[in-house]
């Protein structure tokens, strides 16, 4: 048995290490593909072409929208998911620019029409310094007029009771790999910080790894991340509350906080929203 560690930076490497192979298969394929026609449309409708996802995990959604014909770039700081998402990409015969960075200090040498930043990643900055830096970041890899999307956890519908002890994964690979996840979960008094806790225990024959991964999510609402964007001169176009067609915000049920806003353009205005 080895144990991964329960600090910060080194031990999320590790638990991403643990669980990296097989994320793709926790995905439900219901949500993978409503993901996948919501964004479509988003790009349709916003004249979107191409775009960089600043933790893109495995490539999983980015590969899909590939596969339609976008050019999609994917960053994320775990090399073990970025690992995953190259073979994933040689497997479709596809390629695309991947790579392990930082989305706070993430430069690449060229302007996108979109920003993507999916599936709680962002929450994970819970320090003011690291959300100012990343959308600082974003507003420097957008092309004037360029769209941003947030998938931020909706805490608003969960916070006043969250559900902290749970199990959130009992699954078996096809190779008989066996993946218990549990949860264990808290907030800070006034419930500004959910501190996300997963003990992961991986089986493989006799093999038993068990790995733990402890990070401070930040509760972002609606006011706030709108104030955060404002600042960084970011202007709210869209709000929604799941990555699903139609999915309307309401603050005290919507799985989820879609933002979509647009850097300013060339003029320093912003370009009207279809
Ligand atoms: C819950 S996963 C979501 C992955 C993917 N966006 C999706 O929706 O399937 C969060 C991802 O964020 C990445 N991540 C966390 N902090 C990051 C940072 N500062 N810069 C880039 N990626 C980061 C993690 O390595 C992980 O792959």
């Amino acid at each position: 048995m080895r144990f991964s560690g329960a600090s910060s930076g080194a031990a999320h490497r590790q638990w991403y290490r643990a669980i990296a192979d097989h994320y793709d298969g926790f995905a439900n394929p219901v949500w993978m593909g409503r993901t996948e026609v919501f964004l479509d449309r988003l790009f349709r409708r916003h004249g979107i072409g191409n775009a960089v996802d600043v933790a893109c995990g495995t490539f999983a959604i980015d590969l899909r929208l590939a596969k339609r014909g976008y050019e999609i770039v994917g960053r994320d700081l775990s090399p073990d998911m970025i690992r995953v998402g190259r073979r994933a990409l040689r497997m479709a015969g596809l390629r695309a620019d991947l790579g392990v960075a930082d989305m706070r200090t993430l430069r690449v040498r060229r302007k996108f029409d979109a920003v993507l930043c999916l599936g709680t990643a962002f929450n994970y900055l819970a320090e003011p310094r690291d959300v100012r830096l990343a959308l600082r970041s974003f507003r420097h890899l957008l092309r004037p007029g360029g769209l941003l999307v947030l998938d931020l956890t909706n805490f608003d519908a969960f916070i006043d009771r969250p559900m902290n002890v749970r199990t959130e994964m009992d699954y078996r690979t096809s190779d008989g790999t066996r993946i218990g996840i549990f949860g264990f979960n808290d907030q800070n008094p006034s419930k500004t910080v959910h501190i996300a806790r997963f003990l992961t225990v991986v089986q493989r024959g006799r093999d038993i790894r068990i790995g733990f991964d402890e990070a401070p999510l930040k509760v972002w609402r609606k006011e706030g991340i709108a104030r955060a964007l404002a600042r960084e001169g970011f202007r709210l176009v869209e709000w929604w509350g799941d990555l699903r067609v139609g999915s309307q915000y309401r603050r005290k049920t919507s799985p989820r906080l879609v933002v979509v806003a647009c850097a300013p353009d060339r003029t320093g205005k912003f370009r009207e929203t279809p």
